[in-house]
């Protein structure tokens, strides 16, 4: 299917990405990922948007689980991009939604009627059992939002990163992958400068990847860092600086 990359894939274990972008806003949008993770019969979605995108979404997902399935909704954080179409989801399906405590409070503004839906992740994140494996929600507080979490696929080995990672109008962006990370570096270094709130919160976070095994890093927006690609991204990304150590040129008073 056009838009949509099977990232992993064993007897019982596999996670698609799917890049559906809201046709109406194209043109000034970011290119959007959204992602899946099935084992046996039941299934996780990450960050699945707003609500442009809401009906081609459900359509791609079904053609891998029936919807009905889904286990769990995670919202890396409360951006529209990420959380736009909570309300449709929690119509669609009977899952429960999971997102850091911070933000529960406003997904009514999106619409979200039923509160008794959601999982309200504490800061120091969480480690569910998903099937044989495991699922873990790592702090990424204040890259960019300030209640963030990333989420580690034991079995995959994936790490879906949210906006961390994320590279804006970089040609290796229409190949899916990072092949030359120099190149790719300029892209990154707009968005995160800008994005990212300080790096002693990027050397956290880091801190806490590190301690797992990360076979893939999959942004939010943009393209993929495997293996290699991955540790070249956790080096740099340790040492950007945000928007602390640019604080007198932002303010420019
Ligand atoms: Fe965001
Ligand atoms: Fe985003």
């Amino acid at each position: 299917m056009k838009n949509e990359t099977l990232l992993y894939e064993d007897e019982s274990h596999k996670c698609v990405m799917f890049s559906l972008e809201d046709e109406e806003h194209k043109e000034h949008s970011l290119s959007v990922n959204q992602f899946l993770i099935i084992q046996h019969e039941s299934a996780i979605l990450i960050d699945p948007g707003s609500g442009g995108i809401f009906g081609e979404l459900y359509d791609a997902v079904a053609r891998h689980i029936d919807p009905g399935k889904i286990k769990f909704i995670f919202f890396s954080h409360q951006d529209p991009d990420v959380a736009g179409a909570i309300a449709e989801w929690s119509v669609a399906t009977s899952a429960k939604l999971i997102m850091s405590q911070l933000w529960t409070r406003f997904m009514g503004h999106y619409g979200l009627m039923d509160m008794g839906r959601i999982i309200a992740l504490e800061d120091h994140g969480a480690r569910i059992k998903f099937e044989h494996d495991f699922l873990q929600f790592i702090p990424a507080h204040f890259l960019h939002s300030p209640g963030n979490f990333s989420l580690y696929d034991s079995r995959s080995k994936i790490l879906f990163s949210g906006d961390i990672g994320a590279a804006v109008l970089s040609p290796q962006n229409l190949n899916k992958n990072v092949d030359d990370f120099e190149e790719h570096r300029p892209f990154l270094e707009s968005f995160h400068g800008r994005y990212m709130a300080a790096n002693h919160f990027c050397r956290a976070w880091v801190k806490c990847v590190r301690k797992y095994e990360v076979a893939m890093i999959a942004p939010q927006h943009g393209s993929l860092f495997k293996e290699e690609m991955a540790h070249h991204f956790l080096e740099w990304f340790e040492k950007v600086e945000g928007g602390y150590e640019h604080c007198e040129e932002l303010y420019g008073c």
